[in-house]
């Protein structure tokens, strides 16, 4: 890794104005379909949802509490409600509530799949989902979420909240890492 993470991007995918516009039109879309709601618990995935979070709220003209989860989902493929590790739980009870999960990126959909599946059972009212990627061609369980910022290939992305080893998760636009800085496992 160079001393300047910028340096160890091959291309941007998307920039930070067009994430800026994506908020701002996800933004518009959910504070027209909750205005008339009861209101939200917008949940975030950690980690890689803070800067969205961060940003997109600033667009939700609605009442909203905001809560976190951090969820490890087993990748075996397994996705009943007792498969999650909870690293960190909702800290707020959640029966009969309206609940719009925040992520940064839909991929294989098991993460999503297993959380909801989870809220569902405790009783959530109703669950959906904003993404700001989806990445469909590496779906393995089907889900659409119902808002989407934009639709991406299936690349590995850093940036805006994504990780390779923990890094570059404070860029603040999605991008593609150069291939000397990945090691070859
Ligand atoms: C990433 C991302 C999603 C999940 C998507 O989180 O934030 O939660 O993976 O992948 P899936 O659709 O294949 O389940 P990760 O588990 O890497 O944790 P992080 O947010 O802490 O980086």
């Amino acid at each position: 890794m160079t001393k300047s993470i910028h340096d160890d991007i091959e291309r941007i995918l998307v920039s930070e104005s067009e994430i800026q516009e994506i908020c701002k039109k996800l933004g518009k879309a959910i504070t027209a379909d909750y205005k008339t709601k009861e209101p939200i618990i917008l949940l975030g995935l950690l980690k890689g949802c803070v800067p969205f979070m961060g940003d997109i709220i600033k667009h939700l003209n609605i009442p909203l509490e905001m809560e976190f989860m951090d969820v490890e989902s087993y990748k075996g493929g397994v996705s009943s409600t007792g498969d999650i590790k909870i690293r960190m739980d909702i800290n707020t009870p959640i029966k009969g509530r309206n609940i719009l999960i925040c992520e940064d990126i839909i991929d294989t959909g098991k993460t999503l799949d297993t959380v909801i599946k989870l809220l569902l059972h405790r009783g959530a009212k109703n669950v959906e989902v904003v993404t700001l990627l989806d990445k469909p061609a590496a779906r393995v369980i089907p889900l659409k979420p119902k808002y989407i910022g934009i639709t991406i290939p299936k690349e590995f992305v850093v940036g805006y909240g994504m990780d390779y080893k923990e890094y570059y998760r404070n860029l603040p636009y999605v991008g593609i890492l150069k291939n000397n800085v990945i090691d070859k496992e």
